[in-house]
């Protein structure tokens, strides 16, 4: 049988870079998506040259566009009839609140919306594997969130750590259900906390996106952030991604320490997750789950 192949989302850099590089060293076949064509096919070329007999290959996308997201799994579908992995690693997170093409807030599009288009087109991909993965990299800044189903696009409140938290909280839902959905299918969908590490979104973080309290705790939050690396960070997505003992077990949650845990109690209720499901599955304009 070929090598297993895997995409990862935002594998430029940061996090996914690292992640990409993890999972190129399990023998993975590594498709990286980022919207900096320029880089991207420099990354994909310096990774290659590291490991001897890496098969990496670079997919533009911007990922914070529907229509976009549509074509990239177009292209993949025709090019990788067979995916084992898929490791939604992208999430923005931004000082200023920012309204993508298709009209919806950039970090609630980004991290819920265009993952759940993704996969959603990618399933014949994914069930063509034996047993095949959705990685969805999340935070434990999910912890903070309310389940506010009333403002998705942050039209009334916009704090960058408020929404992020929110949009990460909507993405384990949505993982969840579809987690539910695809049970006994061969598809596990899993979700980690790569905790804090230093990247460009990381970089940059204001203050003024934090809630008063947490700004008290701004010199402490960068000193944590400076000090881990994305390799370690990239260890929770790599050990969902690829861990045999974890194979056929679906909604886990690998913790920063990648160890499997339990994200919050929220986000393990299956009514509101359905409920949420039904809520956004219009906007992505995709074919559902089953
Ligand atoms: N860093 C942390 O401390 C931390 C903590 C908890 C959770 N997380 C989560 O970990 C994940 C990765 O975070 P990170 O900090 O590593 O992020 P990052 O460094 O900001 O990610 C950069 C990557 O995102 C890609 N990207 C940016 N905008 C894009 C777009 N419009 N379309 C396609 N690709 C785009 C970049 O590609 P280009 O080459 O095209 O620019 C690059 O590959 C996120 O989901 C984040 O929420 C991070």
């Amino acid at each position: 049988m070929s090598d297993p192949t895997a995409v990862v989302t935002g594998g430029t850099a940061g996090i996914g870079r690292a992640t990409a590089e993890g999972l190129t060293s399990n023998g993975y076949n590594v498709i990286i998506v980022g919207h900096n064509r320029e880089r991207g096919e420099r990354v994909a070329g310096d990774m290659r040259e590291r490991t001897v007999g890496a098969r990496v290959t670079f997919v533009v996308a911007d990922l914070t566009s529907l229509d976009d997201v549509g074509l990239l799994a177009q292209r993949l579908l025709q090019r990788y009839p067979r995916l084992d992995v898929l490791v939604h690693n992208f999430g923005g997170m931004y000082a200023e609140r920012r309204v993508t093409r298709d009209g919806y807030e950039a970090t609630f599009a980004t991290n819920v919306l265009t993952p759940l288009r993704l996969t959603l087109q990618l399933l014949p991909a994914l069930r063509a594997a034996t047993t095949s993965r959705v990685v969805f990299v999340n935070s434990d800044a999910h912890k903070f969130a309310k389940p506010d189903l009333d403002d998705l696009n942050a039209d009334r409140f916009y704090r960058g750590f408020d929404v992020h938290a929110r949009a990460k909280l909507l993405q384990l839902l949505v993982a969840r259900h579809l987690g539910n959905q695809l049970a006994d299918s061969g598809v596990s969908v899993l979700s980690v906390n790569p905790g804090g590490t230093w990247t460009e979104q990381v970089a940059a973080m204001t203050p003024k996106m934090m809630p008063p309290m947490m700004r008290l705790w701004w010199p402490m939050i960068r000193f944590v952030q400076r000090r881990r690396s994305t390799e370690k960070a990239a260890q929770p997505a790599i050990r969902a991604a690829t861990d045999p003992g974890l194979a056929g077990r679906t909604g886990l949650w690998i913790s920063e320490n990648n160890k499997v845990g339990q994200p919050s109690g929220t986000a393990r209720d299956d009514q509101l997750a359905a409920r949420v499901y039904e809520r956004i599955i219009h906007m992505v304009d995709g074919s559902s789950a089953r």
